[in-house]
């Protein structure tokens, strides 16, 4: 049997890697169990660091943890950048959100007057301002919005960081999937039992695999929160051969059609996101690569001219509030970190902190308390109820 550790990891994405870092900073002995660590939905994902442009109507809360986590970045990077010599590509960018038209535009409009409402920092742009930030954007542009807040990462940089911060740390990384969580006569968490049949113990068990969280067996009925997937295609072009195409994060509304893309300081540019409810289906579709690219080239026409490099799809793992799920469940010793929907990467430093927090204290520290694992949701419509 293999040793114990303080902690152990099921799942190594963004969220548990980034939290078996910090638990390994803090001087806890910890393992990460993962068939192939940071390659799900964190390879995927475009990085943005978005606390003003993925704030939506009648989530206050969820804004001020989204304000809360971007504080957190700036600490977060230089720290793993000190402690491993790796740029994560964190960079202070800043984003713009444009539209094509009459009602893109007045639809702007209505979030801004919602994010000033809330204190937020985003101001209203002409066509002519919008173009003087970022010159690639079409002529066809009808005017915008500046949020200087909205950062981004490049998530890869990130992800192989963090492998290389947790395996300096001494965090073990084991190739294997858990299947279930093992109890002791009590019903306390033990460790995790894999499917190669290994059993890893642990005086605390974290549950951080995504969308695959629910799936996890060995535990009571209704211990693990509802986690679904939305499947995102992300498509990586690249527009030229080195330093950024542009200089803002461009969200565009394409037509009532949400895009966005993140141009890297390596010339190449992120252009996302279906938002798909297919299950737990990640195959890539025609459809979705052609509606990704047309919507993109709308916005800057040179797409047309750059080196298509790939498209990939991932699965997003969504709560029924669009919230996460960090902290204890009824089992004791079982903590979950999930549920973070579009905004793993920018959640992923306090949500960290968070875990490490709850391990050494026993409580999970604001403003993450605000949304408890064991929160109650309405039952959920169905086809009859329509
Ligand atoms: N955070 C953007 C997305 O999930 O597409």
């Amino acid at each position: 049997m293999a040793e114990t550790t303080d902690v152990v990891f099921a799942g190594g994405g963004i969220i548990g890697l980034a939290a078996a870092w910090e638990a390994a900073q803090r001087g806890l002995s910890v393992r990460v169990v993962d068939p192939a660590p940071g390659r799900g939905a964190a390879w995927v994902a475009a990085g943005m660091l978005a606390p003003v442009t993925e704030s939506s109507f009648g989530e206050e809360a969820l804004t001020r943890l989204f304000l809360a986590a971007s504080a957190s970045w700036p600490g977060f990077a230089s720290r793993l950048k000190t402690a491993t010599g790796w740029d994560t590509g964190f960079r202070a960018c800043g984003a713009i959100a444009v539209a094509l038209d009459a009602s893109d535009r007045a639809q702007i409009d209505q979030l801004l007057d919602f994010q000033h409402g809330l204190g937020l920092e985003a101001s209203r742009l002409s066509a002519t301002d919008c173009r003087s930030l970022v010159p690639v954007l079409s002529p066809a542009v009808r005017g915008g919005a500046l949020m200087p807040g909205d950062h981004q990462v490049d998530n890869r940089a990130l992800v192989l960081s963090l492998i290389d911060g947790c395996v300096r740390a001494g965090v073990k990384l084991t190739s294997d999937r858990v299947v279930s969580v093992s109890l002791d006569r009590k019903g306390a968490a033990t460790g995790v039992v894999t499917e190669g049949g290994e059993i890893y113990l642990a005086g605390t068990v974290v549950l951080a695999a995504g969308v695959d969280t629910p799936a996890i067996g060995g535990l009571p009925e209704g211990v693990l929160p509802p986690v679904r997937p939305v499947k995102g295609h992300v498509a990586r072009l690249r527009a030229q051969p080195d330093g950024e195409a542009f200089s803002h994060t461009v969200r565009g509304l394409v037509h009532g059609h949400h895009s966005y893309l993140v141009p890297r300081a390596d010339g190449s540019v992120v252009v996302g996101a279906t938002s798909e409810e297919r299950g737990y289906d990640t195959t890539v579709q025609a459809g979705a690569v052609h509606s990704l690219l047309d919507d993109a080239r709308l916005l800057v026409p040179a797409v047309d001219e750059w080196e298509f490099v790939e498209c990939i799809a991932g699965l997003r793992p969504a709560s029924p509030d669009n919230a996460p799920f960090v902290g204890p469940t009824s089992v004791p010793r079982l903590l979950v970190a999930t549920g973070h929907y579009r905004n793993g990467f920018l959640l992923a430093p306090i949500t960290a902190e968070s875990v490490a927090t709850y391990i050494a204290t026993g409580s999970v520290p604001p403003p993450l308390d605000a949304f408890p694992v064991d929160r109650r949701f309405p039952a959920a419509r169905t086809g009859s109820d329509l």
